[in-house]
């Protein structure tokens, strides 16, 4: 059942590297109850996010904005009792990560509530905060393209990278967030051909979400996977894989194994 997962180990951040040097693809969902996170990790998901999607997908809000510390811990802790293999990453929200020392302070609570890395958005000024974690033995997962906490300035939810200067700076950002220590990188909502060179050009895995068939994972949001409406727009590369696996459990399966062959994303799940 644990395809992906050596000797069914739990994963361990280490073993994302290994994965990448051995070309074996990774399979990441959101997830923020105990219930659906059992499910996933019994059917070989190999990464559980407690994304800040929360916000939208369960709260109800139009934006990931009003998302606290106190939600993703709380959601943290109830996702790490439903884990024995999957490894948890729990999302910085909004704010958190203003100065390092908020974001150590929010890292410690999420590690504490049971997560193994931190997600958090953006580079520039987040590249200290990245490097003053790692130094503090907090792993962290980049996330570049369309970062949604940073809606207000962009206007909306839109595909990033698609201009030549805008591509440099996102190939150079996703360098600087390697060369700051995060050990994995979500990369949202970005051409396929830009995303499979940032790829190319890492030694960190790369998570895709919109972002073609060229990264090194996938991840996708729990009421997508499913095909719920959300009452928000139903972005181009999501797919309801229930419709396809007939059950919560055959969703999870079908999707990781639509990620570890390739079939997923296909172009019309892409942006060219
Ligand atoms: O918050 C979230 O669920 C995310 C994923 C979409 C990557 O950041």
């Amino acid at each position: 059942m644990y395809a992906n997962a050596p000797n069914d180990k739990p994963w361990t951040v280490p073993m994302l590297a290994e994965a990448k040097r051995d070309g074996r693809k990774l399979a990441m969902l959101t997830a923020y109850d105990t219930g659906f996170a059992r499910v996933f990790d019994e059917n070989g998901i190999e990464l559980i996010l407690v994304g800040d999607s929360l916000g939208m997908v369960a709260q109800g809000h139009n934006s990931t904005l009003p998302v606290t510390v106190e939600d993703i811990a709380y959601h943290t802790t109830c996702v790490a009792r439903g884990l024995k293999r999957a490894l948890l990453i729990a999302d910085m929200p909004f704010g958190a990560d203003a100065t390092p020392e908020r974001a150590l302070a929010a890292s410690i609570r999420f590690l504490q509530a049971g997560a193994t890395m931190v997600k958090l958005e953006g580079a520039g000024h987040k590249l200290e905060t990245i490097r003053f974690l790692v130094e503090r033995e907090i792993p962290v997962c980049g996330h570049l393209g369309l970062t949604p906490q940073s809606v207000l300035r962009l206007g909306g939810y839109k595909v990033q990278g698609r201009e030549d200067t805008a591509a440099m700076k996102l190939r150079e950002d996703a360098r600087l967030v390697e060369e700051a220590g995060a050990t994995l990188m979500v990369l949202e909502c970005v051409p396929s051909p830009l995303a499979a060179m940032v790829t190319a050009a890492s030694t960190i895995p790369t998570i895709g979400i919109g972002a073609g068939p060229g990264c090194d994972g996938q991840v996708l949001v729990l009421h997508d996977l499913l095909g719920l409406n959300t009452g928000h727009r139903r972005p181009k590369f999501v797919k309801d894989f229930l419709a396809e696996g007939g059950s919560v459990a055959g969703a999870a399966r079908a999707f990781g194994d639509a990620v570890r062959s390739g079939a997923f994303p296909d172009a019309e799940h892409s942006y060219a």
